[in-house]
């Protein structure tokens, strides 16, 4: 493992070529204290982590694997909606530099044509002072082209030759804009917009078992908005459930 240190922006970048998890680094270095915000970097991961406990395939030099940590301002609640927030910010680079239209599957994952070419994951981790840290992860798949057996139906790229360190900028630019006015939840409207679920018919488990729901709206903090049946209506929080759009 090597990797260089880049001031970009007002932002420190961290580049390794081959690391474990950028997540993890991320969050050693919360803990071992840090001034202001970082950004790391890698060609490759050999232990990408992904939501619910699953890994993230991260080849070498074909996706953008990378971290942003921060401390966060304002309530710790909101590091639930700056997942949300980095989808969006996600999606609108992608508009930016690309002719694609990427959609949101609620939580985080970002789809083009069908599928997955971006995940996110956020973190919160705590120092000895009691100073907490928002890491938030982000993979996207490029250029890959072959992907393990299990991700073949599900996985795609954003069959694109473009520029890494670009793309993690305009992300950069984007979700810094939604972290400083986090009160405002500028980043909502603009979710909807993209979201993939909103009016569809969703399966949803929670605490084992399933139902059958229609996705109505994203509240404020992320949550899903789901109505079952004719009366009943409930939010799904972040992290806590599975949605399957129904085939
Ligand atoms: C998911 O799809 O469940 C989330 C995947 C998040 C992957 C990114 S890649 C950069 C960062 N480092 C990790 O170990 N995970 C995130």
């Amino acid at each position: 493992m090597s990797f260089e240190i880049i001031i970009e922006k007002g932002v420190c970048v961290i580049h390794f070529d081959k690391v474990d998890s950028t997540n993890s680094k991320a969050k050693q270095t919360a803990l071992l204290g840090y001034d202001s915000p970082m950004l790391f970097i890698a060609d490759c991961q050999t232990a990408g982590r992904g939501r619910l406990g699953r890994s993230f395939y991260s080849p070498d030099s074909t996706g953008l694997y990378m971290s942003y940590l921060y401390k966060p301002q304002t309530a710790l609640s909101d590091g639930v909606a700056v997942t949300c927030a980095a989808s969006v910010a996600v999606a609108l680079a992608i508009e930016e530099l690309t002719d694609l239209k990427p959609a949101i599957k609620w939580v985080n994952d970002i789809f083009v044509d069908g599928r997955k070419v971006c995940g996110i994951l956020s973190e919160s981790v705590t120092d000895k002072d009691g100073v907490t840290s928002i890491v938030v992860g982000i993979g996207i798949n490029i250029n890959t082209q072959d992907f393990p057996e299990d991700l073949k139906n599900i996985a795609g790229s954003l069959k694109t030759n473009l520029n890494r360190e670009l793309l993690a900028e305009v992300i950069i630019k984007h979700l810094t804009r939604f972290i400083e006015t986090m009160p405002e939840r500028k980043f909502i409207e603009p979710y909807k917009k993209r979201s993939m679920v909103l009016g569809k018919q969703i399966v949803f488990t929670a605490n084992g078992k399933s139902s059958v729901a229609t996705a109505i709206d994203i509240d404020n903090n992320g949550g899903l908005v789901v109505k079952l049946g004719e009366h009943s209506i409930m939010t799904l929080s972040t992290g806590e459930i599975s949605v399957k759009i129904e085939e």
